[in-house]
């Protein structure tokens, strides 16, 4: 049986061609990638994205091509048969064209979706989502790669089960590879991230709230900028429950998802950083209490077109797998780790007047910069440092440099200062956007900032000489610097977003 004559243009060869290609190169790439365990980022999106659209292109060409040479033909006036042809099954030809084709359907049925599903894994892969665009995931990748989440793909919090959110985004996803493409995308990527699938169906998979814990401790070691980066540890434990197991979700921190509580907000920008309305209904009992900013108060007309957000695990823990430490936060970490010699004097405060007084375009010119100007702060006012702790210097600057490359990324403008953490009221108000003792309700409750509503500090001080608290009683939260009288009316953040500046 020979081949119809409208398969003789060039188009239609092409296309031939194309699909032979691209699918004697995907065969070659699934063998590849069978002999090596890793064939990074891109090798997954060429066998499973580019070929396979390749392989289809072409398998298209193949009528396309056919059907312009027949209009052609039909134009030009001469005579060609168009007519269905008739398959006849005693003609030994006809049986095997037949035969032929039908297994060759089958074949690339089979084919076709046993890549659609690796296509499908593929692109829940953290490979694809994290490393296909570097330069722009490069921050969420990496800080990913330091959180405790490390080992859980990001489809499991951005995607999670059911089609829906499966197509939903990939819609979105096929948008932003054209703004990646076309540059349009914002520097940095913004966040809160108003698409993200509630928490309680993604986070609820792996943590739910019947098995937390009702308390868990967290220890830090923090180096004051002074003369000796002078040690000051704070042991807390923090009050996740109530004292007792048995007590459930019924008070401490995790109150707020108790499935009894509502607790919504209205914000007073996107952002979310500023809560000037909040309302708490209990809906065992039906009370509802309205709390108000007594300072900030929310206008009329913002109130009234607003829709309230409920509050679930990502008002709290927003960043559960990117984490952008701060300066302090990262040095801290460093000296801690003995990757930044804690012998050498001065360091911490060197470091963080570079952090806070320079703005980095660029991480080349960053890591430059840095390192001069720690070796300028020394020779300016430390110079006998400087001559007889060269090599401490110069460790520490690697040191100080690991942290800054993993938690600042000049290039997408993404830092700590881009992305509050709302853990927390030191550098970002946190808790306190409603636990500041300003939140009034008609009947003048107040949202509490009692410093014992959610941790007792267990221990404070200097390594050699802390104090310690009594069994089961919290002390007095001394702050590492003395402070003139009256900070405590303040909010922690009123120095602390930016300390060092
Ligand atoms: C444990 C859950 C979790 C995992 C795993 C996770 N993310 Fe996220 N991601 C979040 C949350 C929560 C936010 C911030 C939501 C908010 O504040 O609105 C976020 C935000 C983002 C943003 C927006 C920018 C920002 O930081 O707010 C990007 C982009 C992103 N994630 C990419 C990824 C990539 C790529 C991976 C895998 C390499 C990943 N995520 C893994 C939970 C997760
Ligand atoms: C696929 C399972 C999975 C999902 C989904 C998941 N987590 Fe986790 N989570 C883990 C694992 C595993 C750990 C690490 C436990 C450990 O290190 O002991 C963890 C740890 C944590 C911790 C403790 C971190 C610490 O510093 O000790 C918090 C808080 C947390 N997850 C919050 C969330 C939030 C919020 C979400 C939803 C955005 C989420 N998780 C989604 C598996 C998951
Ligand atoms: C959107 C506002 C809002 C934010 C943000 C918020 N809370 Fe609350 N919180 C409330 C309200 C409202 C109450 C109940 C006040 C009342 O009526 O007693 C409450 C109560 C509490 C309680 C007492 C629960 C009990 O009865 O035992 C604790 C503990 C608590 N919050 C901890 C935190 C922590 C920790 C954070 C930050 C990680 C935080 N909250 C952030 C609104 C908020
Ligand atoms: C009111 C703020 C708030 C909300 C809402 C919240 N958490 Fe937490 N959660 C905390 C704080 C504070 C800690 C203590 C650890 C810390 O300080 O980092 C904590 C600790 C945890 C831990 C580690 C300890 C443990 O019990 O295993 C997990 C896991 C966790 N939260 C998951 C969740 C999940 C899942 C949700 C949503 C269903 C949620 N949290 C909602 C504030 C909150
Ligand atoms: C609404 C809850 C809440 C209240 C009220 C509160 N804190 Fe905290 N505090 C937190 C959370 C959450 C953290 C973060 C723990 C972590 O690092 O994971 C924290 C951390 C701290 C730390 C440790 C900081 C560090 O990095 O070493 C100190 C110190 C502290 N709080 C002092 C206070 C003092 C003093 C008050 C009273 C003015 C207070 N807190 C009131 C929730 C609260
Ligand atoms: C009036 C300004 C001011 C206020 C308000 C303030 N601090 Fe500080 N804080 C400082 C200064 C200055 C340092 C010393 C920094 C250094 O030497 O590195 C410091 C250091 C600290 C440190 C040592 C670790 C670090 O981050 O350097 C902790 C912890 C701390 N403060 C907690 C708090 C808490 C909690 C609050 C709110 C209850 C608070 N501070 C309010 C000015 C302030």
């Amino acid at each position: 049986m020979k081949l119809p004559k409208s398969l003789d243009n060039s188009i239609s060869l092409i296309g031939a061609i194309i699909a032979v290609v691209s699918l004697v190169i995907m065969a070659f790439l699934v063998i590849v990638s069978l002999f090596l365990e890793e064939g990074g980022a891109y090798t997954g999106l060429f066998t499973y994205i580019i070929m396979p659209a390749l392989l289809v292109l072409g398998l298209i060409l193949i009528p396309v091509g056919m059907w312009l040479k027949i209009r052609r033909v039909k134009k030009s006036g001469q005579p060609m048969s168009t007519s269905w042809r008739v398959i006849d099954f005693n003609q030994r030809s006809h049986r095997n064209a037949v035969l032929i084709f039908g297994f060759g359907t089958l074949l690339f049925v089979m084919l076709s979706s046993i890549g659609s599903y690796e296509a499908y894994h593929y692109t829940e892969s953290n490979e694809f989502c994290g490393e296909t665009c570097h330069k722009v995931m490069s921050p969420e990748y990496t800080t990913y790669q330091e959180s405790p989440h490390a080992r859980v793909g990001c489809v499991e919090c951005h995607v999670g089960a059911g089609a829906t959110w499966y197509v939903k985004s990939k819609l979105s996803g096929l948008y932003q590879v054209y703004s990646v493409l076309t540059n349009k995308y914002p520097h940095p990527i913004e966040t809160p991230v108003h698409s993200l699938r509630p928490a309680r169906e993604t986070c609820q998979q792996c943590h739910w709230p019947e098995q937390f814990y009702p308390n868990q401790l967290v220890n830090e070691r923090h180096f004051l900028a002074d003369s000796a980066n002078s040690e000051w540890n704070i042991h807390l434990r923090m009050r996740i429950g109530s004292d007792h197991r048995s007590g459930g979700l019924a008070e401490g921190i995790h109150w707020h998802i108790n499935p009894n509580i509502q607790v919504d907000y209205i914000p007073a920008t996107d952002k979310r950083e500023d809560i000037p309305w909040v309302r708490y209904i209990n809906l065992a009992t039906g009370d509802t209490t309205i709390y108000m900013d007594s300072e900030n108060p929310l206008d009329e007309e913002t109130l009234s077109s607003a829709v309230p957000r409920t509050m679930d695990c990502i008002d709290c823990h927003n960043r559960p797998s990117h984490r952008y430490k701060t300066p302090q936060d990262f040095t801290d970490r460093q000296i801690a780790a003995g990757n930044i010699p804690k012998s050498l004097p001065y360091f911490k405060q060197a470091a963080m007047q570079v952090m806070f007084s320079e703005s980095f375009t660029n991480l080349d010119t960053a890591k430059m910069t840095i390192n001069d100007r720690i070796k300028e702060y020394y020779e300016t006012e430390y110079p006998d440092i400087l001559a007889t702790q060269k090599d401490s210097v110069e460790k520490a600057i690697v040191g100080l440099l690991d942290g800054f490359e993993r938690n600042i990324f000049p290039y997408m403008q993404a830092s700590w200062d881009a992305y509050p953490d709302h853990i927390g009221h030191i550098e970002f108000n946190g808790c306190f956007r409603c636990h500041n003792n300003q939140h009034v309700s008609e009947s003048g409750k107040v949202i509490s900032q009692d410093c014992n509503l959610c941790h007792t500090i267990l221990q404070q001080g200097p390594p050699d000489n802390p104090q310690v608290a009594q069994f089961n009683q919290s002390l007095e939260f001394e702050h590492p610097v003395k402070l003139k009288k009256g900070w405590k009316e303040g909010l922690c953040t009123d120095c602390h977003r930016y300390l060092y500046e």
